[in-house]
């Protein structure tokens, strides 16, 4: 028998498999296909202060071995996620989740998390300073140290439950972030958002996508994350939720020998909406295979 079961931040998961913000809705759509308790957690689609109704269409382009979406965070806004979604995803989910937290100014991720520190569930908060398909707030915040420290300031004053930071590839230097959002007092990281990319249509020698470029994940960025996980490990002595194109049980391991302690699944839910179980249910196999009895002796391995 082995041991799958991770610790972020003093939340204690099975598996250290999270379906990622945006793949996964509010959970109760998936969970008509399966009983989305096997998983690890997950994290719920971004939260901003108002509702948004997202970019204009096309948002997605596809891509070998990935694909691009420029959603442009479409959620029901803060107060109907509380009153609305959490209710239904509490009936299907029984363990606590990540709330992935979006905004556009210091002090909307501050009204947002103060909301949403009110649910039970909510295990850990995962700050978005990293989405390509907004202007201003977004990945503005992400792409500099001061910004992104300022924003964990003001969050981690709101709440006392873990605050997770989601990281974007798209800097010179991801480990310069990543250090001052822990000097700034970040329980943890989670690390990559998607690549900023772009696709032309041919056929009418335009963007593919309304917004012109979008987000690039699946498979193809996954070496990159893994090096991103590899040199942030190095530089923080906070955990780290791994992900970018991760779609196998293998890539699970791989990824914790980088560094990470947890793993978010994202494009691949959206390819196979049974992609997270299927991941877990394989687990056990990989981990024989490779002689591993406890997941998380592997943290950080290749170091
Ligand atoms: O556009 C979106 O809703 C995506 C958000 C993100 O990648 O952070």
């Amino acid at each position: 028998m082995v041991d799958t079961k991770v610790n972020l931040s003093g939340v204690e998961l099975d598996n250290p498999v999270i379906p990622a913000s945006g793949t996964f809705g509010y959970g109760y759509e998936f969970a008509e296909l399966y009983d989305i308790n096997i998983l690890g957690s997950f994290s719920f689609k971004g939260t901003t202060l108002q509702p948004r109704f997202g970019n204009p269409t096309p948002r997605i382009a596809e891509c070998s071995e990935g694909m691009i979406n420029s959603v442009g965070l479409q959620n029901p806004g803060v107060d109907k996620v509380i009153s609305e979604e959490i209710p239904k995803m509490a009936k299907c989910f029984n363990k606590p989740v990540v709330a992935n937290v979006s905004g556009f100014s210091l002090d909307e991720y501050a009204q947002v998390v103060r909301r949403l520190d009110s649910v039970p569930q909510i295990g850990i908060f995962e700050v978005n300073i990293s989405c390509p398909n907004v202007h201003n707030g977004g990945m503005s915040f992400g792409t500099d140290p001061k910004n992104a420290a300022d924003v964990v300031k003001r969050v981690k004053a709101e709440t006392n439950k873990p605050v997770y930071v989601k990281l974007t590839p798209n800097v010179t230097d991801i480990t310069e972030i990543a250090v001052a959002c822990e000097a700034a007092g970040a329980d943890g990281l989670s690390l990559i958002n998607t690549l900023l990319g772009m696709r032309i249509d041919l056929k009418t020698k335009k963007p593919v996508i309304a917004n012109k470029m979008g987000g690039f994940s699946g498979p193809a960025i996954f070496p990159v994350a893994l090096q991103m996980v590899y040199k942030v490990y190095e530089k923080v002595n906070i955990p780290i939720i791994g992900m970018g194109g991760i779609s196998s049980a293998e890539d699970v391991i791989e990824m914790m020998l980088a560094g990470a302690t947890a793993v978010e699944v994202g494009a691949a839910n959206l390819v196979n909406p049974y992609a997270s179980r299927d991941i877990i249910n394989d687990l056990e196999r990989v981990m024989k295979k490779y002689n591993i009895e406890r997941l998380c002796d592997i943290i950080g391995g290749a170091h």
